[in-house]
């Protein structure tokens, strides 16, 4: 039984803060705070930490694993400060559900905006966290109405503030009917059945009390009730207000996790869906992590199992390439020693270290030639042209960079007109990473410059008349990508819905799937 997760917000919000206390609640580390002597722990004895330690590839926080109540969860990290990436964004590829943390004062913000789009691409069930109730925040109300109108999604709360800030008087459960925190027998609340859930909360004659009471009602009247089925289609998010810091509602959101998300879902793939008890097994590569130090090309793969139980010295077949790989030393992200600590099936993230031979993207099988689909590539926001150091290396410029783009690293686009290269990226570590491995690997020093363009969009269209006719009028602001499809460069936002607006029957793509 799985959980495999991630969590959802913009730098600040609380998602380390928040992280530690949810492996605190479920046991996996004794002291909230201590999880890194603890992961200094597991160093001596994990072969994978031994890979890390020799190489310098840092994977530790990649995936953490912990366990609860005979369940196991897999939280998928998602980088979100200076290192935010595409691999940011894939990693919620590999989720079945997700956590959406919230800073109670600020809303709303634009790089949890950005993660929760991603997920809707996949209907990915969205679990809130309306974090830091212990400081002012807005009216709980405000902020439920600004989730359900900024990300057209229902709403329902499932834990109640009564009172924020220093008036914070403690949470409701509105799933149990008794205050977050207090001892006693459960029972499930109908929904909206207020007379109960208020007769659980002791000093309902304080004004602040009160009035968040008064707002419940408004809630319970206004807002749909908690549906399994809404919320696992993504279509409806319960809503947890609470502290991280204080850990307040963190036991409450780790048990919605359990009962409410749902365990590995079927992978679409083709030539059929992979359902998750299969037999076989099959896995793809959502996010590849290369070493900076020159001297060595390890890299680690990252894949999702999607079915069958995967065994240390198995060997899998990369669907793409044809080739057959020995897994002869895989790592395997599990918080507790167990001795089945060399497997893994689906939901778990295994990472293979590797040469260059697995993409992002790539199915790996054990027989059967299916191709995992829906790993997509994010339109850039950030375009650079490369400058290059020493004319005599364009060959091998352009060799590395299409290396580079197929390993998922960056994207690359030639212009329609000219014959600069630019790389596309979404977070500006990327552009390091970039040229040092292109320094490091390839010999190629580089410089970056700006470009003039702020994003892009892959173009399409039903009519390839129409698509023609765009192309020959825009040429100089159009490029292709690594697969030559056609990509339209904008100065900024507002170029681009310009251009949407003059050309109605084109489609400007913000996500491709990786051919
Ligand atoms: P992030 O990973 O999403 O970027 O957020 P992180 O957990 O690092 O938290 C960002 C800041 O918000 C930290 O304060 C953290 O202590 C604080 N914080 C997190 N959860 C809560 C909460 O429930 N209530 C309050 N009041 N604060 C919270 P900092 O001052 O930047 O760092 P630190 O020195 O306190 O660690």
């Amino acid at each position: 039984m799985r959980r495999s997760f991630a969590i959802i917000s913009h730098p600040d919000a609380g998602k380390t803060t928040l992280t530690e206390k949810l492996l605190f609640a479920s046991g996996a580390i004794r002291l909230a705070g201590h999880v890194r002597a603890r992961g200094e722990r597991r160093r001596t004895r994990s072969d994978w930490m031994e890979i890390e330690r020799k190489r310098g590839i840092s994977v530790t926080s990649s995936v953490m694993t912990f366990e609860q109540d005979g369940l196991t969860f897999n939280l998928l990290d998602t980088p979100g400060h200076s290192d935010f990436s595409e691999d940011t964004y894939r990693t919620l590829t590999a989720v079945d559900s997700a956590i959406m943390v919230i800073d109670a004062a600020r809303g709303i913000e634009s790089q949890t905006l950005k993660l929760f789009e991603v997920c809707r691409l996949r209907d990915i069930p969205i679990i809130t966290f309306v974090n830091k109730i212990d400081r002012e925040g807005r009216d709980p109300l405000e902020i439920l109405d600004e989730i359900a109108s900024t990300l057209a999604l229902d709403v329902t709360p499932a834990v109640w503030p009564l009172g924020m800030g220093v008036d914070h008087r403690g949470c409701l459960d509105l799933m149990t009917g008794r205050m977050v925190g207090a001892d006693g027998e459960p029972g499930p609340v109908d929904w909206p059945d207020a007379e109960r859930l208020v007769a659980a909360v002791p000093n309902r004659d304080d004004p602040i009390v009160a009035a968040s009471l008064e707002e419940l009602e408004i809630a319970h009247s206004s807002l749909p009730a908690f549906d399994l089925e809404a919320f696992r289609g993504g279509h409806l998010t319960p809503v947890f207000f609470g502290s991280a810091l204080k850990e307040v509602g963190v036991r409450e959101l780790l048990r919605a996790v359990a009962e409410w998300a749902p365990s590995p879902r079927p992978q679409p793939a083709a030539p059929e869906p992979i359902a998750p008890d299969g037999e076989e097994v099959s896995g793809f590569v959502f996010k590849v992590q290369a070493n900076m130090d020159k001297n060595h090309r390890d890299r680690i793969a990252f894949v999702r199992l999607c079915s069958g139980t995967f065994r240390r010295g198995m060997k899998l077949r990369n669907v793409r390439s044809g080739r057959d790989i020995t897994v002869s030393s895989p790592m395997f992200f599990f918080a507790q020693e167990r001795e089945t600590a060399d497997e893994a099936v689906a939901g778990d993230v295994v990472g293979i270290p590797n040469h260059g031979t697995l993409s992002v993207g790539d199915t790996l099988s054990e027989g059967r030639s299916i191709s995992v689909t829906g790993i997509p590539d994010f339109a850039p926001e950030i375009i650079q042209r490369v400058r290059l150091s020493d004319a005599m290396k364009a060959k091998q410029l352009s060799k590395a960079l299409n290396d580079l783009a197929e390993e998922g690293v960056t994207q690359v686009f030639r212009p329609m007109t000219g014959s600069d290269w630019l790389i596309g990226v979404v977070g500006s570590l990327q552009l390091d990473v970039v040229a040092s491995r292109l320094e490091g690997e390839y010999g190629v020093p580089v410089g970056f410059e700006s470009a003039g363009h702020e994003t892009a969009r892959w173009v399409v269209a039903d009519d390839p008349a129409e698509l023609k006719r765009f192309i020959a009028a825009n040429r100089s602001s159009l490029a292709t990508d690594r697969a030559q499809a056609p990509v339209f460069l904008a100065r900024n936002a507002w170029a681009l819905s310009r251009i949407q607006q003059d050309w109605p029957d084109i489609g400007f793509l913000a996500t491709r799937e990786r051919v």
